[in-house]
């Protein structure tokens, strides 16, 4: 099996990865753009094309001097082409191309949900040993992508995704980053909020017990929802505010334990909406293997939960390797690896860079 290529460029990181043909990863390189975007808050779409195009050339080049290896050797190449920012798509669909043309080399253009959710099969790097094959994905599973666009479900069944449920308005990622930014955090909130959680007692401030939060439950469906949750958690640092004054997380003075309890409050509601539909969906039919994915499945207390849930209800769960939860380009490289090996056909002009497609 050759070499493959990898380049994720969907939104705001530059990322080029070089897998063997068994999944090993020789080498993962992600460029993050937090500095040029830090300034607005959040991530602004112009900047993140001009920036992936500054950085291609040094990502690139890491990633093949990382892996040992030259462009000569590398036998297919692979670009996320959506969901994500089109004109940052753009920059990393065309290089991809580009790249395969004058190598004359199949190119797979890959959605970038498909890249998350065959990621928990990818193996970390052992610290100081040389890198592991990827474990070969069963052909029937169950995956939950948890990102910053995505909470949802699917079903995989030889090479079939179906959608089992998703989230009806924001993503579990997301609605943290809403929550920091209104504490004033910097972008991206979401790992901040989960880090002052883990300070926090859920249950109210001074662990009177009463939980502040609820999650929602969306009827009986499999689907998701986290505005209600971001509402709830926006009016309640607003009641917090009227007894502390602004609560500002931005600069280096220490939080005040009740921030720190409502943020560990809102962060159990968010994991527990999690848990309460993996139930559901175990109660329909028993699950097998499940395999979490995403930059949210990094989140300390779904990846504390989730092996004690596994464990009850007898399930083998694959929880994505945290170094492959942000976006990555290895993810993507693997999920061409995979079609490739089930002799999907690679396509070079047909594919387009789309910011809403299907899986
Ligand atoms: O998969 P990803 O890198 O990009 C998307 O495809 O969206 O996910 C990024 C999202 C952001 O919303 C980020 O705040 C969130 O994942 N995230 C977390 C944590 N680490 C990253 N959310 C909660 N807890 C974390 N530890
Ligand atoms: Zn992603």
């Amino acid at each position: 099996m050759p070499l493959v290529l990898g380049i994720e460029t969907s939104c705001d990181d530059t990322a080029c990865a070089v897998l063997d043909g068994e999944g090993r990863v020789l080498s993962s390189v992600v460029s993050s753009q937090l500095a040029a975007h830090r300034p607005y808050g959040g991530v602004v779409p112009e900047i993140a094309s001009r920036e992936h195009l500054t950085n291609w050339p040094l990502v690139s080049g890491e990633a093949l001097e990382r892996a040992g290896v030259s462009l000569a050797e590398v036998g297919v190449v692979a670009a996320t082409r959506g969901p994500g920012l089109v004109g940052a798509l753009l920059v990393g669909l065309s290089v991809g191309k580009a790249i395969a043309f004058a190598s004359g080399l199949p190119f797979h253009a890959v959605h970038h949900l498909e890249g998350h959710l065959f990621s928990p099969f990818l193996r970390p790097p052992p610290p100081g040993a040389e890198p592991e094959p990827a474990e070969p994905p069963p052909s029937r599973f169950l995956g939950l992508v948890v990102s910053g666009g995505h909470t949802s479900l699917f079903a995989v069944d030889e090479g079939r995704v179906e959608t089992l449920g998703e989230t009806r308005d924001d993503a579990m990622g997301e609605v943290f980053d809403k929550v920091g930014k209104r504490l004033g955090l910097p972008y991206p909130q979401g790992p901040r909020v989960d880090e002052l959680a883990e300070r926090g007692l859920p249950g109210g401030s001074g662990g009177s017990g009463a939980r502040l939060f609820r999650f929602a439950t969306c009827g009986d469906t499999l689907d998701f929802s986290y505005s209600g949750l971001k509402s709830q958690a926006l009016q309640e640092i607003e009641k917090l505010e009227r007894t502390l004054g602004r609560i500002d997380l931005g600069g280096d003075a220490e939080p005040a334990q009740p921030v720190l309890d409502l943020l560990a409050d809102f962060r159990a509601a968010a994991v527990a909406q999690v848990l309460d539909r993996l139930d559901r969906l175990q109660a329909r039919e028993p699950i097998g293997l499940l395999a979490v994915s995403g930059g949210a499945a990094a989140n300390r207390l779904l990846r504390r939960e989730l092996p004690d849930w596994a464990r009850r209800n007898g399930v083998d769960l694959r929880l994505v390797p945290t170094v492959y939860s942000g976006d990555n380009a290895a993810m993507i490289a693997h999920a061409a690896l995979l079609r490739h090996r089930r002799g999907l056909p690679a396509d070079l002009f047909s594919a387009e860079a789309e910011s809403r497609i299907p899986l």
